[in-house]
């Protein structure tokens, strides 16, 4: 890819980072449907679930049950997160064939998230990736709170070059970059990705941002700005953020779709479609009494 394509990947992560961050439980005929409904709009990435433990996101606790479930369509890839060995076997029982694993640029959001130290994380996803290699899986790596972390603050550069070009290294073919926080500025995207871009090339790195402060547009653009072509978003802007009760998460997809429009790239996906997916599948939430 060059810096002058206009083609843009929109990786669709409503299913999985989205209503993981919602309190309501949601039906697994419900997911199945959500995810089949987002494929079917052109989106051509549709992260479906993570096969993580249900203690720490109850949410998905029925990973094993909606992933084999799902009516794939060609072309279409469909990633679930895995933690460890014991989500890889999961996910591979349930006929998966693209993972993501991840971690964070900042030492106390992983010990909070995952339990474990970055080296620890990393040590943790070697035999996964490996394992997830030999098997010929497509592999993501996710790298969290990289422009600030909201139990310890700002986050030097140097961190998130460091564990993306590890993640890179264990054979990640695609890192993503995320505001987990929605703090970053255009600044900040053109600093992080700068340097990242000085270890690793732009059509193996995707930016994962959130609107939580209403810049996540406008952080889009100075990716675009620099070649980044792959952009995480949520239909609807599923799940708030953790972070900042009632504020919104997950940039939506329909928004980068709408800015995508505005300034002339190529993404073939039909965002009406997405907002009904949104629609249908809040329509679904059993409330958490
Ligand atoms: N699938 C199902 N259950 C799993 C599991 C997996 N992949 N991995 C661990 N577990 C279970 C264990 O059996 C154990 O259950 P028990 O307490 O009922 O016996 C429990 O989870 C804890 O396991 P342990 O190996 O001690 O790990 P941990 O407590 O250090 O947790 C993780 C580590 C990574 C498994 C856990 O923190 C996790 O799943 N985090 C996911 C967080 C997440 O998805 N965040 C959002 C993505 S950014
Ligand atoms: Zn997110």
């Amino acid at each position: 890819m060059t810096q002058t394509d206009r083609a843009v990947r929109i990786v669709e992560v409503g299913p999985r980072d989205g209503l993981q961050n919602e309190e309501a439980i949601v039906p697994a005929d419900a997911k199945v449907a959500f995810i089949e409904a987002l494929a079917a709009t052109g989106l051509q990435v549709v992260e479906a679930t993570s096969f993580v433990s249900p203690r720490a996101i109850p949410q998905l606790a029925d990973a094993d049950e909606v992933f084999p479930r799902i009516r794939r369509l060609p072309g279409v890839r469909y990633p679930a997160l895995v933690p460890n060995l014991r989500g890889l076997e999961r996910a591979a029982a349930a006929g998966v064939d693209a993972v993501a694993v991840f971690t964070a640029a900042s030492e106390a959001f992983t010990q909070h998230n995952i339990g474990m130290s970055i080296d620890g994380s990393l040590a943790a996803f070697a035999p996964v990736l490996a394992r997830a290699a030999g098997a010929g899986w497509w592999r993501r790596g996710y790298v969290s709170t990289a422009f600030g972390c909201p139990y310890s603050g700002d986050v030097a550069t140097e961190a998130v070059v460091d564990v993306s070009v590890a993640l890179m290294d264990l054979g990640c073919d695609e890192i993503s970059i995320g505001d987990t926080i929605g703090v970053a500025h255009p600044d900040d995207v053109r600093r992080v990705v700068g340097a990242l871009l000085a270890r690793i090339p732009a059509e193996r790195l995707a930016l994962h941002l959130h609107d939580t402060y209403g810049r996540a547009l406008e952080n889009v653009e100075a990716g675009l700005e620099l070649g980044i072509r792959i952009f995480d978003a949520s239909a609807g802007g599923t799940g708030g953020c953790p972070y900042a009760p009632g504020a919104p998460g997950n940039l939506a997809t329909e928004s980068l779709v709408g800015l995508l429009d505005r300034l002339g790239y190529e993404h073939g996906v039909d965002a009406e479609g997405v907002v009904r997916a949104a629609a249908e599948v809040r329509a679904s939430f059993v409330p958490v009494s």
